[in-house]
């Protein structure tokens, strides 16, 4: 199952990089605080129930982990479905922290629209793991699929169009690279679902994100993860033209914040389905 699906990421990075530049963005952005508190009043809603909880591209789990530890959220079960193995290593170590009544099963596959579970869930979390996803809408609707009634779908995506993604386009046009995966935004998403009759809400957050050692060109080893999370590709693999549109158009959108550091904006949003 692994290889066949492989092909649709569309990635230089590989997956011990793409997980080196994904810690790095975790230090570097308030993404994740962020989503803990958007989360909170769905994770309330459970009421101290122990659940069964389905993550799809949980990474090392570090969501789980403070859905539990800040926002109250109690597991009966937990199931992932990580394809990476570095991260599934990192996962297995967050665990392991976790209560021994949880009932904890990973698997290292890509989630599909076809992917083959038999369990159903109270909570699907599918948290900023869409973009990979050529099929997002298939996607949306299997994971609502594995909800017992009264279940709920917890989406995080970026809810307008980040200005990266236009690097990664021109990326896979110069590299005659045909990517089927078509970014679609939260917005998007959301009204796509309602037009499928799955109503759903959705709500956005302003994300801050460090890039001053990028922007200030930097020796330190991680100054380009950010911007290597954001466009999914080296930097020292863009030819010097790609490179030096992506320092001038980041240089025109970020802001220099009362640190006199250089910071990029953007919104992230939240799309709970029932
Ligand atoms: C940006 S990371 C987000 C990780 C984590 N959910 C978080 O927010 O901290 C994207 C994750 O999705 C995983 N992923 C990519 N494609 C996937 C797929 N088809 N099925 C499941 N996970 C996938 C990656 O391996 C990675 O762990």
């Amino acid at each position: 199952m692994e290889d066949s699906n492989k092909k649709q990421l569309v990635t230089t990075l590989t997956e011990k990089e793409y997980a080196e530049v994904f810690t790095t963005y975790r230090e570097k952005a308030n993404e994740h605080a962020v989503m803990y508190d958007m989360a909170k009043p769905v994770c309330q809603s459970f009421q101290g129930k122990p659940i069964d909880f389905l993550s799809i591209g949980p990474a090392n789990g570090i969501v789980e982990d403070n859905f539990m530890k800040r926002n109250g959220l109690r597991l009966r079960s937990y199931h992932a479905v990580e394809p990476n193995n570095f991260f599934r290593e990192e996962l297995k170590t967050t665990i392991s922290e976790w209560s021994n009544e949880i009932k904890c099963t990973i698997e290292p596959h890509y989630f599909t629209p076809n992917y083959p579970l038999e369990k159903k869930f109270d909570l699907v979390l599918i948290c900023q793991s869409l973009y990979a996803m050529p099929d997002k809408l298939g996607v949306i609707k299997k994971a609502h699929s594995l909800l017992k009634k009264g279940g709920k779908l917890m989406i995080f995506h970026q809810s307008k169009e980040v200005v990266t993604n236009q690097f990664i386009k021109t990326y896979l046009v110069s590299n005659q690279i045909n990517d089927e995966n078509v970014p679609l935004n939260a917005y998007e998403l959301s009204d796509m679902l309602k037009a499928i009759d799955m109503p759903n809400t959705i709500q956005e957050e302003l994300i801050l994100v460090d890039v001053d050692d990028y922007l200030r060109n930097k020796k330190a080893e991680d100054a380009n993860h950010v911007m290597e999370l954001l466009i999914q590709v080296r930097i020292e693999e863009l030819n010097t033209s790609l490179r030096s549109e992506l320092r001038r158009v980041m240089e025109n959108v970020c802001v220099v914040n009362s640190n006199g550091k250089y910071e990029f904006h953007y919104h992230q949003a939240m799309i709970v389905v029932e």
